[in-house]
């Protein structure tokens, strides 16, 4: 889980990212952020004034467990309504744990983020489709996460095609 204190980075850092990245989309790597989402959510960070925001699953390989599943269930409370938007794109069949917990992170009126929640298309596909066995294993748990938040009534939620899906939820109270 990576915090950060302002979303400004050196034009120089950006550019890096992105040529890393690009080229390991073109290695056929699935895990990265592509590009197309990254300028999504620099959009709407810019549009948001964001300057607090939290990152769950980060793919360079650091694996700090999340202090999000490692609250008590009373949490942390200097750190309760702190951010104007959380990014969990990591362990799909902790998403609904994540999200009871991050709701309590985020500002009112800030963004949660979810990633893959198309889950390469599988959410709509028939149980007995063909698919890699990593699509299936984890495709149930991303089911269970796109109907959670529709009966959740402290978001607004929005679901894009962007990247393999993300479900934006704002938080509203
Ligand atoms: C799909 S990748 C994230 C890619 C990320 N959006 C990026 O562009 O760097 C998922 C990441 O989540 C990490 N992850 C999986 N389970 C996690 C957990 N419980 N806590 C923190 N990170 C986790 C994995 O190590 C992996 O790096």
């Amino acid at each position: 889980m990576t915090c950060t204190g302002l979303m400004k980075q050196e034009e120089e850092k950006l550019r890096e990212k992105k040529i890393g990245v690009d080229g390991m989309h073109k290695s056929g790597n699935l895990m990265a952020t592509p590009l197309d989402e990254g300028q999504l959510f620099s959009m709407l960070l810019k549009l948001m004034n964001a300057n607090n925001t939290m990152e769950i699953g980060v793919y360079t390989g650091y694996s700090l467990r999340s202090t999000a599943l490692a609250l008590p269930p009373d949490g942390k409370e200097d750190n309760k309504g702190a951010f104007n938007f959380i990014f969990v794109d990591a362990d799909k069949d902790n998403y609904l744990n994540y999200h009871k917990r991050v709701i309590d992170l985020v500002k009112i009126r800030g963004l949660i983020g979810y990633d893959k929640t198309l889950w390469n298309g599988s959410v709509v596909a028939s149980a007995d489709a063909p698919m890699k066995d990593y699509i299936k294993n984890y495709r149930g748990h991303v089911i269970e996460l796109n109907k959670y938040p529709a009966q959740d009534s402290r978001i607004d939620i929005c679901q894009l095609p962007v990247g393999d899906g993300i479900t934006l939820c704002r938080r509203i109270i």
